[in-house]
């Protein structure tokens, strides 16, 4: 074993020690300052790591907020490089997919094996996740949960005024509703034009129109023949379709703002992860009667997912390593699990929760992981940075979104630059 991984070793055993230590010692006496990056700052992600903040505090441990303003977290990933370049990592990065393995492979975050030992975490977590969260067969990083990306919320109010008596379950549904919504003189589209949501909607469309099959070969495996198959200009046609109901002010626009139009009535759909739900509650809105949750047309029996992570970056200060352990403790606690997951809008990742205090979209995310888990048609998103490295996903969100953005830009060219990338990728 290297000095560096006995040294973490080491740092983890004295953490087993310090959060089965008996808390009869004062709340000053363990209180150590944990700074954690992090780009929730939506009205619902906020109120979601505000129960953090005041879990941590309970234990008097001091919480130093990093959130650095971006939805998708592009930003707060730029940010987490600069920092850890500079020789000073915070103590936790929210990150997810193959970001994780990425940071692990540069030996700066620490080995949580000790407390996955005695939390059980082999046991609570379904092995998917184990599997992101694990380098070389060791914990790096804590889950926090379970976001399911292929959704379509519907404010249900546009769409009684508008003669639609259901959520479309397939794109030909949808492109007919929205017909009709749009005749009826409403929006039928909420979207929010980022790259990231351009990318994210075209990964919703791909599932529901290629399938899951299509969607594997194209994006979990870049199969230069899916990239350029007729399948993916069926793709990309859908795709451009639906720019005919967005309004033109989306460029730019925030997710939450997008969610905001559906909850006041400004649009009737949007394509977006649960953590729209979020949003939602904030403003009070009940799901099955205010709006609908479903799964994004075409994609009932498949499931695209986000696990967001907390890691934990190595540190040399005691009291900061003490405050980082208890983070690490909370994170996958039943408390935490159910209070963060309530407002976030994701499910608990510790499988052991109830969901019994959660409302029916939950519920039915739960139902649809466990099945599509079993069918094998649960499939990472590729859009919310599940599956491709850095540099491949940069390259094809671009294209993506190029295409969405420019109406002149053909599918040939997009299908080209795909390939492109595809025959670039390492072997
Ligand atoms: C995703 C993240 C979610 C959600 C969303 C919008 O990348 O996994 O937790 O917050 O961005 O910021």
């Amino acid at each position: 074993m290297s000095r560096l991984s006995r040294a973490v070793r080491s740092a983890a055993w004295r953490w087993a020690f310090l959060w089965t230590a008996p808390f009869g010692m004062t709340a000053t006496a363990l209180g150590g300052e944990v700074e954690v990056l992090h780009f929730w700052t939506s009205p619902g992600e906020a109120r979601s790591i505000a129960q953090l903040k005041d879990l941590i505090a309970v234990r008097g441990h001091t919480w130093k907020d990093f959130a650095v303003v971006g939805g998708g977290g592009q930003n707060a990933q730029a940010v987490l490089k600069q920092r850890v370049a500079a020789g000073r990592p915070p103590a936790s990065a929210a990150i997810k997919g193959p970001a994780i393995q990425e940071w692990a492979a540069t030996r700066v975050l620490t080995n949580l094996d000790a407390m996955a030992t005695f939390e059980h975490w082999d046991e609570v977590l379904p092995p998917v996740v184990q599997e992101i969260v694990k380098f070389q067969g060791h914990y790096v990083a804590v889950p926090v949960n379970i976001h399911r990306v292929n959704w379509l919320w519907t404010n249900l109010d546009l769409l009684r005024k508008s003669g639609v008596d259901k959520t479309p379950s397939s794109f030909d549904e949808f492109v007919a509703a929205a017909d009709k919504i749009k005749a009826a003189g409403y929006l039928p589209l909420a979207h929010g034009g980022q790259p990231w949501q351009d990318f994210l909607l075209f990964e919703s469309v791909a599932l529901g129109v290629g399938g899951v099959d299509f969607y594997k070969r194209a994006f979990l495996g870049l199969d230069t023949a899916t990239l350029t198959s007729a399948e993916m200009r069926k793709v990309l046609a859908s795709f451009r379709r639906l720019k005919s109901y967005t309004d033109d002010k989306s460029r730019g626009r925030e997710w939450n703002a997008a969610t905001n139009m559906v909850i006041r009535g400004g649009a009737a759909f949007q394509f977006m992860g649960d953590w729209a739900k979020g949003e939602f509650a904030e403003a009070g809105r009940q799901a099955g009667t205010d709006f609908a949750c479903s799964p994004a047309p075409g994609t009932a029996g498949a499931y695209s997912f986000v696990v967001d992570t907390f890691a934990m970056f190595q540190l040399r200060n005691w009291e900061a390593q003490k405050a980082q352990g208890y983070l690490a403790y909370v994170l996958l606690g039943q408390k935490f699990q159910e209070q963060f997951n309530l407002s976030k809008g994701s499910i608990p990742v510790n499988m052991t929760v109830s969901l019994d205090k959660f409302d029916d979209c939950a519920k039915s995310s739960r139902r649809d992981f466990d099945a599509t888990a079993k069918a094998r048609s649960l499939v990472p998103s590729v859009a919310v940075d599940m599956v491709l490295s850095n540099a491949n996903h940069d390259a094809l969100r671009a294209v993506v979104s190029d295409f969405w953005v420019n109406d002149a830009m053909l599918a040939t060219d997009a299908i080209e630059r795909m390939a492109r990338i595809a025959g670039n990728r390492p072997k």
